[in-house]
């Protein structure tokens, strides 16, 4: 296990309209307590449209949950229909925003200069990108895991320096593990989870021991353990099961 602290991130995805949101979150608030909150950054990533009504809940009741966005756009503002700023996310009080996705490359053509933008543009207003990187099938049986792994983080983290650095969160998700029910093995997602932190190391000097690298796909409340038990992995971004709160807080309370 390692000595960073953890980060559980909550991706739901195009899931709950904001009513089933404020449910969602009202029962977590009610499963989770003090120790769940101090053991670990617990990230809340809805649509856009859930952020506000969730803010106003959170801050009214004093919930120490932290909100996250799925994407942004890496201009101020302009003439980008359908796109939301970053500095409109933080103004929502959102600590974090999840920045290229694997659906949003593989289904949207975001690209890794755009990934790189965005991931800047996070930073610039004061929150955090949890960068995601992975790896198709056919990469993989390819023996290409760690090349493709690596220039995905060279490229999102191109000309972000290490003082900023440290509050990125990288989160590997190889791509045939994503809502397949099939997981990579613990043991080879600390290998390769070691493998981005050399290249961040390399990039970004030893601000990469202090920096947090998730693992995602299939995260369950039946494998976070044998997960979290691995010296370099440092929480998880989950999908299809932190759509169930009872779910999720099990995820948060991997320690039993
Ligand atoms: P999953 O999704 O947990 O449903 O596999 C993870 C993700 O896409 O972030």
């Amino acid at each position: 296990m390692s000595e960073r602290r953890p980060v559980m991130a909550a991706n739901w995805k195009m899931h709950h309209d904001h009513l089933a949101a404020i449910q969602a979150i009202q029962k977590l608030s009610y499963l989770l307590d003090v120790n769940d909150y101090d053991a670990c950054d617990i990230v809340v990533c809805p649509p856009f449209t859930d952020i506000r009504p969730l803010q106003n809940l959170i801050e009214g009741d004093n919930i120490p949950l932290l909100l996250g966005a799925q994407n942004c756009h890496w201009e101020d503002n302009g003439a980008f229909t359908g796109e939301v700023a970053a500095p409109m996310l933080a103004k929502l009080n959102v600590s974090y925003v999840i920045v290229g996705h694997s659906e949003r490359r593989q289904l949207f053509g975001e690209t890794d200069e755009w990934v790189n933008k965005k991931a800047r543009a996070v930073l610039k207003h004061g929150m955090s990108p949890i960068v995601c990187v992975g790896e198709t099938l056919e990469e993989r049986e390819r023996g290409d895991t760690d090349d493709r792994v690596s220039s995905q983080t060279r490229a999102a983290f191109a000309g972000i320096k290490a003082s900023e650095a440290e509050r990125c969160v990288v989160a590997y998700e190889p791509i045939w593990a994503i809502g397949t029910g099939h997981n990579a093995t613990p043991e080879d997602v600390n290998e390769t989870v070691g493998a981005i932190r050399r290249v961040l190391k390399d990039l970004c000097g030893a601000v990469a021991m202090e920096m947090r690298i998730q693992y995602g796909g299939s995260v369950k409340p039946g494998n976070i353990a044998q997960l979290m038990a691995m010296p370099e992995i440092d929480g998880a971004l989950v999908g299809g099961a932190s759509l169930d709160p009872d779910d999720f807080a099990r995820i948060v309370r991997y320690r039993g």
